[in-house]
This record gives C-alpha cells, structure tokens and sequence, in this order.
C-alpha cells in the first residue's frame, strides 16, 4: 500500500546501525579494509543521498576508492530524469561484467530514482546477472539490511519497497566537501509537471521537521560548513504538509539567524510558489547567496500549461524583475526543456524571446525525453529530431553569448570567494572562479578578477 507520509521509528534506525557495527566487526578481521566505488547519476538529491550511503558504507568498515576494479563494492546510485541518462547508466553497468570477472565476489549494487520505477528490477534481474542489489529511494534507510541479506543470503536482493512517502531520520553521511554541504529540508514533489518522471519515483512532498533542520545547519557550521545547500525538489513547498502554518520563507529566515560566517543557498524552486515572501527573506538575509535558480522550462504560455507548470511567461518576468529590483546583484539560472511534444517553431521562438529578455547567468538546457507513466509521453510529437536539436542548438548559442557577456562584467571586480579545491572557488553567485595565488581551501578569499569564459571567471588572490 502507499503511504504519504512514514517516519521511520528510530529503533528501525538504531537496527541499520547495529547491522552497520556487525559488518564492521566482520570486516575488522579481514587483512586490509574492503573498497567501494560509488558512482553517482542526476541531481543534487542523488548527491546527498550518496553521501548517507559512503556514511553507511564507512560504518561498515569500507575504505573508498574510484577504481571499479579494485572495489569490492560498487555502488550506482542512478537517475532516470531523461532516457539518455537511463541508457547511458545500463551501458555502464554492463561493462561491469569485465570488474566483475577481475574481481570475482565484487558486489554490485543499483539504487537511485531508476531503480524505483516498476518496470526496472525485472529488467535488472533478467538482462543484467552481475548485479546484486537493487533498491529505489524509498529503500535507501534501509541499506545495511539489504546488504546483509545479500552478504549472507547468497540470493540476489530485489527490494520491495514497503510503501512510498518514507522519513528517515539521523542517518550516517559522509561528506564529500570540508566546507559544502547538502541539507535536505523535504522529499518528493507534487506538482506533476508533465513530462517528469519525479513525482512517480520520490512520492509525494513530505517536509523534514524544523528543530531536526536547524539542528542540522547548526551542527554543520560548527564542523566549519560554510556554503549550505538546502535541497527539496520544490522548496518553496516546504512546511505545507506540517500543517503548522511553517513556510520556506519563514525557515529561510531562522536558519540565516543561525551564528556563524556561512552562505545559503537553497535548490529546486518552482516559479508559480516563488513570490515576494520569499524575495525579501533572501534579499533580508546577508547569509542568503545572491543566487536563485528559477527553472522556466518554456517562454511560451500554451507549453507551459501542457506541461502543467502553472504560471504564463509574462508572470515569470514579473518574478524576476522584482527580483532583480530587490537583489541588482543576483545570479539568476534557469532550466529550459527544448522540443516538449506539440511545441511548434513559434512556441519555441517564444522561449528564445524569453531567454533574450531574461538574460540568464547560465541555463541548463535539455532535449524533451519520453518517460513511460507520464501525462506528456502520450501527446502527439510530430517534430523530427533533427528539428528538435536545431532549435535545441540554437538556443544553446544564444545561452552561452548571454553567460559569456555576464561574465566578461565581472572582469576588474573583486569578489569573495568561498575556496573549494587548489585555485578553484565559488562566488557567492554560485559562479565558478579559477584563480592564481595563496588561498586555504575551506576558506574565503578575495579574488581580482582578471578574465572569463562562456562557463566560469579567471582571477588573483589579493
Ligand atoms: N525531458 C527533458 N528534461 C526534463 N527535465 C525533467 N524531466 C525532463 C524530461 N522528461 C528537466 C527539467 C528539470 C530538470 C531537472 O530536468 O528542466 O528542471
Ligand atoms: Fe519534476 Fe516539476 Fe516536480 Fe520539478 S516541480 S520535480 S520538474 S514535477
């Protein structure tokens, strides 16, 4: 049966840790530590969901390395957002046949939005034989028990999901940055969008309580975390579910209250719930990073009500207008989906002339892909592909010209720079700084800025 909302019982917890204890005691006792590879597909979500599962594969006793062909376990945490993601996956689990012959006993485990859709495991179990573990993200708690059945059982794991709308808490992560972290404020969407396969693989939205977040970003500034992403798959959703009358904007307020030298910033927000409540909790907070990324999906308003986003094109310029008015210095990114079924050469122009009157820091741009179970992939879709990628093309240049502008303005600017690996940092836009000159990685530095590509700023310390 579904379920909208089920927290997990901290003794059901507790139970993942003690399992996590015993394969470390087994491992223990091995001559060297084992190794897993984990390899992560799609979103941010993905990210962090990959970071609970190094944690838990760190409480057992693994060491990590990146080389499929040493690792004892590889893990694929998957992505199944558009087909060209899902093939490319397949393809490259079915070269773990070679890693698997090299290493005989190497476990293989696929999890990950891909492995939550009904059709996969029996695709898994009939055409990939290599592969031990399957689960989706509702699973994900859960983890250590799967693999203990399969460490002891010798069968091969297809996990049954005991129902969507899962809520974990207080699991192990392993953080992948010193200074960047991920924080989860709620899961899964209700919006339907109809070309998105999201809402039928992480359920329905379900908002983390607001003592565990705030505990979270404190514990996480005072292990030295000085850029906070807050990740939901429609924050500006969050606190509808609590039925406690608690909003995003609301939330955004009390953790920028939080003491400390740290940045927020929050991923994904829909336009039609993103409204002046939330503009002035951003433009109020000096925490809150000038930067918001505002998916349009499309610049003309028939498209965007086929694919159920809720908002027309004019309403979307008004958003950022008044954005800009409040905050002249934010970085505004977007997402464009290119070729939605039906969309004609004047709809697409639309979105051009959108794209031209929005001036976008940097677009993220896709092809349409077909998801089985969704609303759009029963639309008729007379466009060839190759008129889809000339278009696709097309407002790819004209991207890129606006990003490249942008960022040839920065030049003779200098900015603060949150350093996150030798000569290479983050403006507090969110854009990518390659810099020469001392700077301590995990730390803010100030940074002239000398050049600029299409994707990123060249510059010196100061
Ligand atoms: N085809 C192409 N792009 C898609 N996205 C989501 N679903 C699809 C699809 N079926 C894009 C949207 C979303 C981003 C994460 O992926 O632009 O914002
Ligand atoms: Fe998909 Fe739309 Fe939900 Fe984003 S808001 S996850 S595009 S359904």
């Amino acid at each position: 049966m579904s379920e909208k909302r089920r927290e997990i019982n901290p003794a059901e917890i507790e139970n993942q840790r003690r399992i996590c204890r015993e394969i470390f005691a087994r491992n223990a006792q091995k001559s060297t530590s084992p190794l897993a590879c984990v390899d992560t597909y799609g979103c941010q979500q993905n990210e962090a969901d990959s970071e609970i599962l190094r944690g838990f594969l760190r409480d057992m006793g693994y060491g990590f390395t990146e080389n499929e062909y040493e690792a004892d376990l590889i893990l694929v945490n998957t992505c199944a957002v558009r087909e060209h993601a899902e093939m490319r996956i397949l393809g490259n689990v079915g070269a773990l046949n070679h890693t698997k012959k090299a290493k005989p006993g190497q476990i293989i485990v696929l999890c990950g939005c891909m492995a939550q859709q009904a059709h996969m495991p029996g695709r898994i179990k009939k055409s990939f034989p290599i592969v031990d573990l399957v689960f989706g993200p509702f699973d994900l708690w859960r983890f250590p028990e799967l693999l203990l059945e399969r460490l002891d059982g010798g069968k091969r794991v297809f996990a049954k999901s005991g129902g969507e709308g899962v809520l974990a808490e207080d699991l192990p992560t392993a953080r992948q940055s010193p200074c960047k972290a991920w924080l989860s404020i709620m899961y899964g969407c209700d919006n339907f969008c109809s070309y998105c396969v999201v809402p039928h693989v992480r359920g329905r939205e379900r908002s983390r309580g607001k003592p565990q977040i705030l505990a979270d970003a404190r514990a996480l500034v005072a292990d030295g975390v000085k850029d906070i992403t807050l990740l939901g798959q429609n924050v500006n959703s969050y606190g509808k579910d609590l039925g406690a009358g608690e909003t995003f904007p609301a939330l955004l307020r009390e953790i920028s209250a939080v003491p400390g030298d740290f940045l927020i910033r929050f991923i994904t927000s829909h336009p039609k719930d993103a409204g002046e409540e939330l503009f002035r909790a951003m433009a109020e907070s000096e925490k809150c990073a000038r930067h918001l990324h505002l998916p349009v999906q499309a610049g003309n308003d028939r498209v965007l009500r086929a694919m159920n986003r809720g908002y027309t094109a004019a309403e979307y310029l008004e958003k950022i207008r008044r954005l800009r008015e409040l905050m002249p210095d934010l970085v505004l990114t977007t997402d464009i989906i290119v070729g939605f079924p039906g969309e004609t050469e004047a709809e697409f122009e639309d979105t051009l002339r959108l794209v031209a009157e929005a001036r976008f820091d940097a677009m993220f741009t896709f092809l349409y892909s077909k998801r089985p179970g969704t609303p759009a992939a029963n639309l008729p879709d007379p466009a060839s592909r190759a008129e889809k990628q000339q278009r696709f093309d097309r407002l790819l240049a004209l991207a890129n010209g606006i990003s490249a502008e942008k960022h040839a303005a920065y030049i003779g600017k200098t900015l603060r720079v949150l350093v996150d690996g030798d000569g290479a940092g983050r403006t507090n836009g969110g854009r990518l700084v390659r810099f020469t000159g001392d700077a301590a990685v995990g730390e803010f530095a100030e940074v002239k800025i000398t050049g600029s590509t299409t994707w990123s700023l060249e510059g010196e310390t100061v």
